[in-house]
């Protein structure tokens, strides 16, 4: 079986090729390349998919995260929750705007931030909660906002993994992923859920004041061209990329419905082998798979790991996989002055030698999943 990959772009893209090369070149026809007409088309038509007020557009989801930090009247020293096992862009902003990133542990069935532990790291110097919402689940919103609410923190929901993705409210109100806290913040990279051909982020958000403060931070602090009200950054979607989204958000609910067949493939397969956990289903949030991560549990990490074990097993037969995350942030050198010891977010640690991401994207087929799953089998036996 040939040409199986994590994420297969060029697929995509021929699938859909008349389109992009047509939205493409009709942006090199107007020569519209910075702030064109197709940035705000797609801000408005990505606001109206989200149901949300504002989306504010960006170079990529790293900047996001650091634009809307900005936007919240932040002092040096201030800390920030968020969750320990995330990709490093969640909390290398926090640290490079002069605050703190405040680590938390995470639930070892959802991997996502555990609303229970971020009570126990509230001190009077926090300030906001950045809960990420992995793989393409959300996190437990609904406790973290009573949590907020409680404590006056902000919350930027990390939409990254999650575009797409639904929660609901136990009184039976359903939100985009995004759309709940005073910002969320998503990525454009090429394999996110709503991928474009480079680079390219927004932050989401309700809230007027937000939105216009957000929008100038993007741009240099101005409102008014070469009037800097106050200090910015030079972030931008380019206009390219703008017209290769529009095209792809017309898609994304079709992307987002192959996903969920693809990993009801995997689950129904999977399910009862020993040793091997699939994702778990929650009731609040639906899962638009933008990683299928399974667990294969490991009795000692000091011996040899079942894991490591089988994705090299895979890579033999050509299959691959990846580990979203090999190391938890507070092992991470760049956080070594935080000084965290090992062993104080076990649950992250632990997820670090057991989780394993399967090729999942809208264009894989059924007869690779079942070449996938027969070797995985035979690995596990
Ligand atoms: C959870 C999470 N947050 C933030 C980012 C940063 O997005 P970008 O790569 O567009 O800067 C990513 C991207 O991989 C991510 O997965």
């Amino acid at each position: 079986m040939n040409n199986i990959q994590m994420v297969d772009l060029y697929t995509q893209y021929v699938k859909i090729k008349e389109e992009i090369d047509r939205a493409v070149f009709s942006v090199l026809e107007s020569s519209a390349f910075i702030n064109g007409p197709e940035v705000k088309l797609f801000t408005k038509e990505l606001s109206q998919y989200l149901n949300a007020s504002y989306v504010i557009p960006c170079a990529n989801g790293t900047d996001a995260i650091q634009i809307a930090l900005m936007s919240l009247d932040l002092q040096a020293g201030d800390e920030i929750l968020v969750p320990d096992f995330t990709y490093v862009a969640t909390a290398e902003v926090i640290a490079l705007l002069g605050l703190t990133p405040v680590f938390v542990d995470v639930e070892a069935d959802t991997f996502n931030i555990s609303p229970e532990k971020i009570k126990l790291k509230i001190t009077d110097k926090t300030k906001a909660i950045i809960p990420v919402h992995l793989y393409g689940q959300c996190a437990e919103m609904e406790t973290i906002l009573q949590i907020a609410n409680e404590y006056n923190l902000f919350v930027v929901e990390d939409t990254a993994q999650s575009l797409g993705a639904k929660y609901k409210f136990s009184n039976g109100t359903t939100c985009n992923a995004g759309t709940i806290g005073d910002f969320g913040i998503t990525s454009f990279f090429p394999s996110k859920n709503l991928g474009c051909y480079g680079d390219g982020g927004a932050l989401i958000t309700n809230k007027e004041e937000l939105a216009i403060k957000a929008g100038m931070i993007a741009n240099h602090g101005q409102n008014k061209k070469y009037y800097h009200d106050i200090i910015g950054c030079n972030s931008r979607l380019d206009s390219i990329q703008a017209a290769i989204l529009r095209v792809k958000l017309k898609y994304l609910d079709y992307y987002t419905d192959a996903r969920r067949k693809a990993a009801e493939v995997y689950d129904h397969a999977l399910k009862d082998i020993p040793v091997l956990n699939i994702p778990s289903r929650i009731t609040y949030s639906d899962h638009v798979f933008n990683q299928y991560t399974i667990q294969i549990q490991t009795k000692s990490q000091a011996t040899s790991n079942k894991r490591d074990l089988v994705k090299s097993k895979l890579a033999e037969y050509g299959i691959p996989s990846m580990i979203y995350y090999p190391l938890p942030l507070h092992l991470q050198k760049a956080f070594k002055k935080l000084d965290v010891e090992i062993g104080e977010f076990p649950v992250s640690e632990a997820l670090t030698h057991s989780v394993l991401s399967l090729p999942i994207h809208p264009e894989i087929t059924l007869s690779q999943q079942e070449f996938i799953i027969e070797k995985l089998k035979l690995i596990m036996e």
